[in-house]
């Protein structure tokens, strides 16, 4: 019987975790067994007591957690440190991996026979809408950017006509609009904010516009997308027209959101302090992308910065806010990852990388890297 471990997360801010005491039940039925480390759920208000009553077993040393275990999962990657700790024991480790910007995190997966999946990888396919928890997590970050832009305004979003004076609706610009950009338009819509949204990718204007938004119209040329559905990279000269033409858009909006990425690669930066000069004292700008580099210029990892007289947030980690419903979402795409790969006649996650969505997600397998993403990446670098 493969036994399943969850270890609490490390980092000290983290509240999120990777199981819900309704997917121990779901475990225990399809013939796991489920271990957790004590306190996994603290920081949601879960306690030991209720993952018992659901069938798990609670163990109180990591260590010991650790070494029992045939899959470990959990939100975050664990330290590099306790890697060396499951030397040669074919693991499966479970998580977001962060696989393009960890190079000795990958070597130690590889050196200790760890099977790794990165949760970032499962492909974008309709097979896998279940798994997708980049999709879960963006789209909360997209609801809660726009809750933190809107408690930072000091002034209301929606339109009201009162006696005392009329007050006209906040004016709200994303730029991006993938997962997280349409939440954020939803969001900032249903708080009565008059919204317009740019992305790169034309095909999602007409997402924009039945969410009540409008789309800003620049003619960037040729952008396309990737086969995966995700934008290309623009180059220098379509950067620049993009950043000119946004700019009279951004000057008279009370808030600006930002959510433009690039898979695999730095964000692009897409608003300079110039720009942000232009806008009123007081009006906010939410830089999703700020741990990874910053669609903002100035945007700090982590903190909430004035520049201009903007408030400028760049928090990160945005789904960690709202952890109850962050750890329900990322736990239910886990569980139906390990059901989509899991045997029935064995009992055991199988790893079959003939398998489209297994293809796609392990990074490294008996002692090698598997990914084809991340090799030919590696062949890019030294070529
Ligand atoms: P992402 O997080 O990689 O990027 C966010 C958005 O930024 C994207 O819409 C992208 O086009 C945009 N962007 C990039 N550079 C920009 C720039 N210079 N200016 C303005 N916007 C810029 O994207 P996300 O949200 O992860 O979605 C990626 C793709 O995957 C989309 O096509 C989405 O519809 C698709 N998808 C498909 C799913 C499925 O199961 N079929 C599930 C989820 C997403």
């Amino acid at each position: 019987m493969q036994v399943f471990a969850f270890p609490k997360e490390i980092l000290p801010s983290e509240k999120r975790c990777a199981l819900l005491p309704a997917n121990v039940k779901a475990y225990k039925l399809s013939g796991a067994r489920v271990k957790i480390e004590s306190g996994l759920g603290d920081a949601i208000h879960i306690s030991d007591e209720e993952y018992r009553s659901a069938g798990a077993e609670i163990v109180f040393g990591r260590l010991a957690l650790l070494q029992s275990a045939d899959v470990i999962i959990s939100v975050h990657k664990l330290p590099l440190a306790e890697l060396a700790l499951l030397t040669n024991s074919d693991k499966i480790l479970i998580s977001f991996l962060d696989p393009f910007n960890d190079a000795d995190y990958l070597q130690a997966l590889e050196s200790n026979n760890i099977t790794s999946i990165s949760m970032e990888m499962i492909p974008r396919i309709s097979r896998c809408q279940k798994m997708d928890a980049l999709s879960s997590q963006a789209s909360l970050a997209g609801y809660v950017m726009t809750v933190q832009a809107a408690t930072k305004l000091p002034s209301i979003l929606p339109m009201m006509m009162t006696p005392s004076g009329t007050i006209k609706p906040a004016k709200v610009f994303v730029i991006g609009a993938g997962v997280a950009g349409l939440q954020a338009i939803a969001t900032a819509k249903r708080l009565g904010a008059s919204v317009t949204a740019f992305d790169t990718r034309s095909v999602v204007a007409e997402q924009v516009r039945s969410l009540g938004g409008k789309f800003l119209d620049i003619d960037l040329g040729e952008t396309g997308e990737t086969a995966q559905g995700y934008a290309n990279a623009l180059t220098p000269e379509q950067m620049e027209t993009q950043r000119q033409a946004q700019a009279q858009c951004i000057a008279d909006s009370d808030i600006v959101i930002t959510t433009a990425q690039l898979f695999g690669r730095k964000p692009p930066m897409l608003i300079n302090q110039e720009t942000i000069a232009l806008m009123k004292p007081g009006s906010v700008i939410v830089d999703m992308a700020a741990e990874s580099g910053g669609n903002v210029q100035g945007s700090v990892a982590g903190e909430e910065v004035i520049c201009h007289g903007v408030t400028v947030i760049g928090q990160g980690n945005w789904s960690n806010d709202v952890a109850i419903d962050a750890s329900h979402m990322y736990a239910n795409n886990i569980q139906h990852f390990i059901s989509d790969s899991w045997s029935q006649e064995t009992k055991t996650l199988t790893i079959n990388l003939s398998d489209e969505v297994l293809n796609a997600c392990v990074i490294t397998h008996q002692g090698k890297i598997v990914s084809e993403m991340l090799l030919s990446l590696q062949k890019k670098a030294v070529a």
